[in-house]
């Protein structure tokens, strides 16, 4: 069993904030996992910043589940959150039960679904199953087309009931933490306050238990990023600066040297690195 359970992740509501970050694959699941962050999550948001699709909405259980596959492998401390797509959990309580135990048995530790309320029953039956849930709700992707595209949800009196119901349902029914995604920071600390599972904001201000970004948001591997991301790196221009440099090498003759060739190469280093 990884270090970081669902039950310590309840236990720092109000002790420590809890760092959360999306990760799809092994080596970017390792340097998370290095870096001490608290959960490591498979995303739906995959679809958009690793397949290029416009929204979540075409993600399949298979993806998820070859994505938590490989991240799995290489967290040992983290907690493995994977995302039940669009359609995986909303046909059926059976459905949704065999769906969120084939994220567990890729490595997940626990399953993320969007919604609270109407997923009450779900939600108490993944618990009663074994598997530990955290719900979503203000934005829901997977809504977006209801809810009118992707924005600021909770401006109004009845959203603002909406996102409570959701959260004090998803506390109820055994769920061990909420995402709060784009909410007015103001909606966010009332909930945070309502309730006793940590709530873990996206674009919901600081008023919340716990913070997550999408990796390629956060490490700046696109120009563009919702406004709501604070970037900390800039990777897509040093990925791009390195790919010019080496493609320049190749065309000039500069690579490789001849200590990358097997005449002249490190011979010692070479059986140590093998
Ligand atoms: O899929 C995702 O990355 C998410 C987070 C933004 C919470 O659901
Ligand atoms: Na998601």
């Amino acid at each position: 069993m990884r270090e970081i359970t669902p039950r310590k992740i309840m236990e720092m509501k109000g002790k420590e904030k809890i760092a959360m970050v999306t990760a799809y694959d092994y080596p970017s699941a390792l340097i998370a996992d290095k870096a001490g962050i608290d959960i490591i999550f498979i995303g739906d948001s995959l679809g958009m910043v690793v397949y290029g699709e416009p929204n979540t909405l075409n993600v399949s259980m298979e993806q998820m589940i070859y994505h938590t596959r490989a991240v799995a492998k290489a967290v040992k401390r983290a907690l493995v959150l994977a995302d039940m797509p669009f359609m995986s959990y909303e046909v059926s309580i059976e459905e949704g039960l065999r769906n969120a135990a084939r994220l567990i048995q890729a490595g997940a530790d626990a399953v993320k679904i969007e919604g609270g309320y109407d997923h009450k029953k779900l939600v108490k039956r993944l618990v009663r199953a074994g598997i530990p849930v955290m719900g979503h709700t203000g934005l829901t992707p997977q809504r977006y087309l209801r809810l009118g595209g992707y924005r600021l949800i909770g401006e109004t009196e009845e959203e603002i009931e909406e996102i409570l119901r959701d959260a004090k349902a998803l506390e109820k029914s055994g769920a061990f933490a909420v995402v709060l995604e784009f909410v007015l920071a103001d909606v966010a600390k009332l909930v945070t306050e309502e309730v006793k599972i940590p709530t873990i904001g996206i674009g919901s201000g600081p008023y919340v238990d716990g913070q997550v970004l999408v990796w390629h948001d956060l490490l700046g591997i696109y120009e563009n990023v919702p406004p709501f991301v604070k970037k900390y790196a800039n990777l897509g221009s040093m990925i791009q600066l390195a790919l010019e440099e080496y493609r320049t090498d190749v065309k000039e003759g500069k690579f490789p040297e001849p200590k990358h060739y097997w005449e002249f190469l490190d011979k010692e280093e070479f059986e140590k690195k093998k």
